[in-house]
This record gives C-alpha cells, structure tokens and sequence, in this order.
C-alpha cells in the first residue's frame, strides 16, 4: 500500500488524531508526532497496535532532525508525511504582537518547511512518496481575527504547488486539504458556543466539519488511487467554501 509509514504531525488530536485513525484503519502505520508528548502517547493508546508516538515540536528544527532519525530507526522509511498542525490565535491584525506574529508563521508555515526538508530526501531516494498540508480554507478566502493566519497557510499553498512540479518524476505527489470550520479542540478554544452557532447557520449543510470528513480527503490523496494527482488543493467544508 502507498500509506505504509504515515507521519502525522499534530497527530494527537482533533483534525490529526482522525487521520491516524483513518489510516490505520487503511492498514498503514500512523506516526504520531506532537510536541504534547503525554497527549501523543494517549492518541496513540487510543489508536492501537498501528499507531506510535513521537513528541516533537516541529518549529525546532534540531528537534525535527531527532524525529527523522527516530522513524528511521523504529519504523523506517517514512512513505506519506501529512504536515498538520496549525494554531491560531483570534485577534485584527494590530492587536497580534510581533512574538504572536511570528510564532504563527512558524507553527503554519516554517514547521511544514522543516518536516518536509526532514522527510523528503528519503522519499526521494526510494522513488516514493506522498505528502499532504494540511492549510486552511481562510488562506483561500481571508477570515477577519486570522490574517496572519491566512497568510501563512496561503504560503503553505503556494510552497505546496511549486514543490509538487519540483518532485513530480521522482514518484512523490503534494497535495493540499483545506479545512472549513471544524469541530476540534483549537475550534472550540477560539470561539464561544454562540460563535460557532453563528457559523454553523450560515452553512450550506448546516454542521460543522467533523474532523473525520477532513481525514477522508487526506487519507484519498495519501491513497493508491491518487497517484496521479499532485499539486491539487481541496477544502473539505460542506459546500462553504466553492472555488473554481
Ligand atoms: N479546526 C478548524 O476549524 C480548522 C479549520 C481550518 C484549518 N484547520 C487546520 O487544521 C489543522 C489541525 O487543526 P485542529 O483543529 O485539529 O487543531 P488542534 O489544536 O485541535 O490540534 C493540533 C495538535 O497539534 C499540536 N501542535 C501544535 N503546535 C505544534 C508544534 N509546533 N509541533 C508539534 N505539534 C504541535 C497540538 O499539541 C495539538 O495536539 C491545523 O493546521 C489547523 O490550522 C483547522
């Protein structure tokens, strides 16, 4: 299979805890990769004998060298990388200090850099590989408290695009899933009940993504079928978001 060693970062809940769900159901071994370590071994409890866990902060670029030579060692190659984690906080951009600034491009933008630059060369080397980013669909139209945000992951986009064509002949495809809003823990920190009853009304199916709906795009472009299919951007959000 096409997903044999599947690393997932920010794999210990919410979006990222789906996909190891989906993939080992899928047969495959989910890496569990999170820089909450107790949070990561508990998802990896959860998940079961497919699953395994490896904290690591993916902005830390000395700690995402480790997590490469880990897998290595444990698991072996890694076959599909989904970079998945993301963070936000809900501010106008005025309000966003330089250290809150800076902190979003790199946990949205230079972590998904540092796992990639980890990851790929291996890929490379065995002809093989699918990775998906895991960005926003605020990147695609811009959400007012996130701009930076939506900066960031527009960038993760447009990276992804250009590294698709980039790694085309040596068997990798790249692809990107674009969340609407989803019912996660980050969600339901960010905003208060009445929010989020605001924006499930405006939705055309009238809920929230589940993250497991977000984990079913994933898991296709992760999949044999999708091997011809690279450089693709999808939004997984109940007809919200419609882009030609
Ligand atoms: N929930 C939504 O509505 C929504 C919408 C659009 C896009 N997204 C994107 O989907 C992805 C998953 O979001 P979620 O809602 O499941 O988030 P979440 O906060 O519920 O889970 C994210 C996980 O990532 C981990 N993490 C955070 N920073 C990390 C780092 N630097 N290194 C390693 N692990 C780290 C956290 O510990 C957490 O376990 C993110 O990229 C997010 O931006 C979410």
């Amino acid at each position: 299979v096409a997903q044999e060693i599947v690393v997932v970062t920010g794999g210990a809940r919410g979006i990222g805890l789906a996909i190891c769900r989906r993939v080992t159901q899928a047969g495959a071994r989910a890496v569990i990769v999170d820089m909450d370590g107790t949070r990561a071994e508990a998802a990896a409890a959860e998940v079961g004998s497919g699953a395994v866990a490896m904290p690591c902060d993916v902005t830390n670029v000395g700690q995402v060298r480790d997590l490469l030579k880990q897998v290595e060692a444990t698991c072996g190659t890694c076959t599909a990388l989904v970079s998945n984690v993301g963070w936000t906080p809900d501010k106008p951009f005025l309000d966003t200090t330089l250290e809150e600034q800076a902190r979003i491009i790199d946990v949205n933008y230079a972590g998904s850099l540092h796992v990639t630059r980890a990851f790929l060369p291996h890929m490379k080397a065995a002809s093989f590989g699918r990775i998906v980013y895991v960005s926003s669909d605020a990147a695609r139209v811009g959400v007012a408290g996130e701009a930076v945000y939506a900066g960031a992951k527009a960038a993760l986009i447009g990276f992804a695009k250009s590294l698709a064509v980039e790694v085309a002949r040596n068997g990798i495809t790249v692809n990107v899933v674009c969340p609407g809003s989803t019912d996660t823990p980050l969600l339901n920190d960010l905003f208060t009940p009445e929010q989020i009853a605001k924006r499930i009304k405006i939705h055309p199916m009238r809920r929230l993504a589940q993250p497991e709906d977000v984990a079913s795009a994933v898991n296709y472009f992760i999949s044999d079928e999708a091997g011809f299919v690279t450089g693709q951007v999808i939004s997984v959000s109940g007809g919200m978001l419609r882009v030609g």
